[in-house]
């Protein structure tokens, strides 16, 4: 654990994100950058310092309000649903490249806000986020119904219609700021929609950011993008509960998911949800360890730990547990921790005191229930920021709360088997409410594709973890949520289906 991280490897902001954070980031509503109307603000904090880096408007509902009508106006009214779909598509690609144009600048902003390292925001956020316009961008001119063929008597033309749904109400987490704006934003362009997203009220300034570049460099009508900030059980039950919203897409806690689909219930507006996880990784015993030991490092540890599809439960066949653990172990003992804006980080700090409070929580349960921390379980001395170091749990069982409940940060448990028995083994990696994600590591083509099958799952991942792209559909089974995002299927989640017959 290097800490005396040399000052020549710290960022020093760019001009234009401190001239942003100066002037105060504000919302855009109607195609205007605009306050709240109540002019209250929320303070925004550098996680490794925890300084106040920035102010920005708080909505309450009377803002959410403003919002929804104004993208209702440009569904309904607006030139919007008159473009061509080349001409949608276009300004969702130029979107893409608004955004990898001020790369560096939002790869600032989110190792700033979120507290990532700003080696992984350039490498993995900022792709991820413009690739993912770049490839929505496509979708808008392939939207297809079909022609069909009754069977009543009578000769008939029927064919369906693929519409957008409308206006749609989107609310993001705080892990992946600007690439969940992405992931929400460019489907619902593409297929049409309008939208209102609200940021996470802990990592709103990337979604600001881009709000002001949508006014002074991209194309779009009034009223198509709305972006705000506020507090979930204000901003965001309001937009959840709007009536004028035709569709909630939501990622974040399965709680609050649920509170979303009770508050979407009185104007039954459609839904979809990316709600928690607690992956599995099985590593048996004829794996790869090379390749293992650094991909289950990278699958406990990226992003802070702070990934629904984070490996969270390490199952490891007894022959190879040890070795694979103290590989593990000396890994991530040798993860530099530190600032985000720092180019020799490899792990920021978590997010919020508050994240740091409820992870450390759970590592103390861990040890209170008989777990042996192997590596890490706390802070960094003489530090304010949010930091705990990469922590792995061993003597662990299935019975456990860090076994069983979603951790959200670099605290990863691991349990040995010995039966290979792949139903038994399938059995318990799905003795979990979640069903998002899961790696398998192993030379035997035939277990792993048995083990793809058996795993109740939206993404499996075998001898890798961590491989996303715009064309892998992401979503999950059971309490992890409802549709997928990326792919085809991100599209579908923005399109009503109508069946036109005609008599002939
Ligand atoms: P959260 O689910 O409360 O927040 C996510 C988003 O939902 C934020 O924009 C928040 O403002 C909004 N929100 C909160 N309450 C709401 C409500 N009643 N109505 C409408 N919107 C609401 O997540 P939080 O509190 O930040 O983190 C708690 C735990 O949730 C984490 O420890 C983690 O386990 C899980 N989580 C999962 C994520 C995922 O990617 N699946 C992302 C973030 C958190
Ligand atoms: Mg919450």
């Amino acid at each position: 654990m290097n800490l005396h991280v040399p000052s020549s490897t710290a960022v020093a902001l760019d001009p234009a994100i401190q001239k942003f954070l100066d002037a105060g980031p504000k919302f855009l509503i109607d195609g205007k950058l605009v306050q709240a109307q109540a002019g209250a603000t929320i303070d925004i904090r550098n996680p490794a310092t925890a300084q106040v880096v920035a102010k920005v408007p708080e909505a309450r509902a009377e803002d959410i309000d403003l919002a929804v009508k104004a993208a209702r106006r440009a569904f309904d009214q607006g030139p919007w649903s008159r473009l061509t779909p080349a001409e949608r598509g276009k300004l969702v690609y130029k979107l893409g490249e608004i955004i990898e144009r001020h790369a560096e600048e939002f790869a600032q902003l989110e190792a700033l806000d979120n507290g990532k390292p700003i080696s992984e925001s350039r490498a993995a956020d900022l792709p991820i986020a413009y690739n993912t316009f770049y490839y929505m961008a496509g979708w808008a001119t392939k939207i297809a119904g079909a022609t069909l063929s009754p069977s009543n008597a009578g000769e008939y033309h029927a064919y369906t219609l693929r519409e957008p749904i409308g206006v749609v109400g989107q609310i993001i987490p705080w892990n992946f700021p600007l690439m969940m704006a992405a992931w929400k934003l460019a489907p619902a362009l593409a297929a049409g929609c309008t939208v209102v997203l609200k940021a996470a009220e802990d990592t709103p300034l990337s979604a600001l950011r881009l709000a002001q570049l949508i006014v002074d460099e991209a194309d779009f009508p009034a009223g198509v993008i709305n972006i705000v900030t506020g507090y979930g059980e204000t901003a965001g039950a309001a937009l959840a509960a709007h009536p004028q919203v035709d569709k909630i897409a939501f990622t974040g806690s399965t709680e609050v998911g649920k509170l979303i689909v009770k508050a979407a219930a009185g104007s039954l507006k459609r839904v979809t949800l990316e709600l928690g996880g607690k992956a599995p990784t099985i590593v048996f015993p004829d794996a790869d360890l090379d390749r293992a030991i650094p991909g289950v490092t990278l699958g406990s540890f990226f992003a802070q730990g702070q990934v629904c599809v984070a490996t969270t439960r390490i199952y490891a066949h007894k022959s190879i547990f040890d070795k694979l653990i103290e590989g593990v172990r000396d890994a991530a003992s040798k993860i530099r921790v530190g600032p985000g804006l720092d180019t020799a980080t490899q792990m920021g700090p978590l997010v919020s005191a508050t994240q740091l409070k409820r992870v450390s929580g759970y590592v103390q349960s861990g040890r209170d229930e008989g777990a042996h921390v192997q590596v890490g379980g706390e802070g960094l001395t003489g530090s304010d920021g949010y930091f705990l170091k990469p922590t792995i749990l061993t003597n662990a069982n299935p019975a456990m709360k860090v076994v069983r409940e979603e951790i959200f940060g670099p605290v990863v448990v691991a349990q040995a088997f010995d039966d290979t028995a792949l139903d038994k083994l399938a059995a318990e990696a799905n003795d979990t409410e979640y069903g998002l994600a899961a790696s398998v590591w192993t030379q035997n083509a035939s277990i792993a594709h048995k083990m793809a099958k058996r795993i109740k799952a939206g993404t499996i991942w075998i001898n890798c973890h961590h491989v996303f792209d715009p064309v892998l559909p992401f979503g999950g089974y059971k309490q992890s949520g409802w549709g997928r995002e990326n792919g085809a299927e991100a599209i579908e989640n923005y399109l009503e289906t109508k069946a036109v017959t005609m008599a002939l």
